[in-house]
């Protein structure tokens, strides 16, 4: 696979957006069509697609907020949808590296992830990038959080 993030554009959107779920389904995760909305009303949003050479696969957003009242809010993942076809390949994985180095460019120290508790959610994903349940629950999401590790010299 040759995996990057891109922004999402007027010539990638509809691949975007086809994404599962799509609006009304049943889904840990809110259909991106969702997201985008949410993120073009949230000015610290931070949205990106992931290709495969030029084939989106997935999409990913996360929020640089520092002064969220919630501290589970300053940092973080939000979203991460990998297309059904190509799951279990690596590119949640790529996604959750590439938010990472996302932090450190930004010079933040700790991100946090929310996922809906139960066998059948992201929880075994999530655990296995490195984060770690702060013990705390918001509106009925476990909170995970990571450290970000230093670059690689
Ligand atoms: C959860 C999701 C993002 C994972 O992405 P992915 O590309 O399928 O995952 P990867 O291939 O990168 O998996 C990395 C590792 O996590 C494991 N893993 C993946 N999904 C898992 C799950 N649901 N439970 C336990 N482990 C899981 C993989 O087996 C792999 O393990 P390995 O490192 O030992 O090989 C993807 O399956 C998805 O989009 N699911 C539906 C939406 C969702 O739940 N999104 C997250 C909510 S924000």
């Amino acid at each position: 696979m040759s995996l990057r993030l891109t922004d999402v554009t007027a010539e990638n959107l509809d691949a975007v957006i086809a994404l599962p779920p799509q609006p009304g389904a049943r889904s840990n995760v809110a259909p991106v069509v969702m997201s985008l909305a949410e993120a073009y009303v949230t000015p610290t949003a931070w949205t990106r697609a992931i290709l495969d050479d030029e084939q989106v696969v997935g999409f990913v957003m996360a929020n640089w907020d520092p002064d969220n009242e919630i501290e589970s809010f300053r940092a973080g993942i939000w979203r991460l949808n990998v297309a059904e076809d190509v799951q279990g390949m690596g590119i949640g994985a790529f996604a959750v590296q590439e938010v990472v180095a996302e932090a450190r460019r930004r010079g933040v120290e700790r991100i946090t992830v929310l996922w809906e508790p139960g066998e059948d959610g992201p929880e075994g994903f999530y655990l296995k990038q490195g984060f770690v349940p702060t013990g705390e629950v918001l509106f009925g999401e476990v909170v995970g959080a990571m450290d970000v590790p230093p670059a690689a010299s």
